[in-house]
């Protein structure tokens, strides 16, 4: 046995495997940056656009840079033939499954594919950010047995994506409520997704490639699937009465209140806040407030978990906000991975930039030299 005894570090727990410049999570008083802009600046007072822009770049656009820019991600926003008939031959799997797919599948038409420059690699992630919403839209009518709608060249990604999902000019709020929604998901740290985008670009490998890895670990509840679980949850509890004794029934039985807990922060998450407040408002504007009151009793009832650094994080007030929207549950997850594109294509540029394969160790706990018996001669 030549194997040493290896110190663990499961689950990657505090384990640093690089620099960044992207975002930084202060964890301990609930703090988020993008390129050094806190979130709260950025939520309130810029467009997904606008930071996408920031996070893929690395500054905030001027006002001229903010309209080639656009133009340039709305040139983007259609998707070929093909890749429509590949959703209609999907329709029936899972939205994620689908857009994993498709993203993909994008690689068969984009010219760069294979070059894996700083420049081309922000080309095709501006590309993918444009593309994403269509081809989730696209999915969800389809399904419906309704026509896809083009993209309308005079609307933002947010309100796009309204206008494709329903084919109605959504009102204005709505939309600034997606917008706010893609900004509070664009980037945020080595979570387990974004990580995912780096291994398979430490190996080389293209932008797509990248993302594909990223949409398919997002979709796990553990990450980005607790929205649609919050939602769940909210609808089994019904009324603000029930919450109490749901939430203690379930933690008592060993279960978890999805939408709380986070691997980095050990206070609230910042982002909730501004969806705990989007959602108040949608829920007094379509005269549904009961949603937010469920999820408040919920927070009161977590809060001995608080005092152990389990807060609500991201999760916990969208998934509410989107039913109000009425999103389907299923695409909620896609929301987050539209979003989350930006950030991964920031990652994989740093990860270009300064590549390291990441392959990291398992130690070794089963058996050596064991006999070998031919396959006629095992019982
Ligand atoms: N409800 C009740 N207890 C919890 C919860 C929760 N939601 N989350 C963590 N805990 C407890 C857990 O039982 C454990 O207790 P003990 O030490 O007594 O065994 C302790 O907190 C630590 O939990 P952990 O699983 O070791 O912590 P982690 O850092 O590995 O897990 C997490 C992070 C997000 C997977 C977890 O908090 C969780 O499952 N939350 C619910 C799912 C969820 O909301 N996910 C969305 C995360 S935010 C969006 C994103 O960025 O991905």
């Amino acid at each position: 046995m030549t194997q040493e005894k290896a110190e663990l570090h499961r689950g990657l727990r505090e384990v640093y495997i690089d620099r960044t410049t992207s975002s930084f999570i202060d964890g301990k008083i609930g703090k988020l940056y993008y390129r050094g802009y806190n979130i709260d600046d950025l939520a309130t007072n810029c467009s997904f656009e606008e930071v996408i822009y920031l996070v893929m770049i690395g500054e905030l656009p001027t006002e001229k840079q903010l309209d080639d820019f656009t133009v340039e991600l709305r040139s983007y926003m259609d998707i070929p033939e093909q890749i429509v008939d590949i959703i209609k031959a999907t329709k029936e799997a899972h939205p994620m499954d689908v857009l994993r797919t498709c993203i993909s599948a994008m690689a068969a038409f984009d010219p760069e594919v294979d070059d894996n420059s700083a420049e081309a690699t922000l080309r095709k992630g501006t590309r993918l950010t444009a593309a994403a919403p269509t081809i989730v839209t696209t999915h969800a009518r389809i399904r419906q047995g309704k026509e896809p709608v083009k993209p309308d060249p005079n609307l933002n990604l947010a309100a796009n994506f309204l206008y494709m999902l329903f084919g109605e000019i959504p009102d204005p709020r709505d939309a600034a409520l997606i917008d706010k929604d893609f900004v509070l998901h664009a980037e945020h740290g080595l979570n387990a997704s974004s990580f995912g985008a780096r291994v398979s670009a430490s190996t080389q490998a293209d932008l797509h490639c990248a993302i594909t890895t990223g949409i398919s670990v997002l979709k796990g509840p553990s990450h980005g699937g607790a929205a649609e679980s919050v939602m769940t949850m909210s609808l089994e509890i019904g009324e603000e009465d029930n919450a109490e004794k749901y939430v203690r029934d379930t933690l008592s039985g060993g279960g978890r209140i999805m939408g709380f807990g986070h691997r980095v922060y050990r206070a609230v998450d910042p982002r909730s806040l501004h969806l705990q407040d989007d959602l108040k408002e949608l829920g007094e504007r379509k005269g549904e407030p009961k949603w937010y009151s469920i999820l408040q009793k919920v927070v009161e009832v977590m809060q001995p978990y608080a005092r152990r650094g389990i807060c609500q994080n991201v999760d916990f007030f969208s998934g509410a906000m989107y039913f109000l929207l009425d999103i389907p549950e299923d695409l909620f997850i896609s929301i987050f991975a539209m979003g989350r594109i930006p950030g991964w294509t920031a990652q994989v540029i740093e990860q270009f930039e300064n590549n390291i394969l990441l392959r990291p160790r398992l130690e070794y706990v089963g058996e050596l030299d064991r006999k070998f018996v031919p396959i006629g001669q095992r019982s």
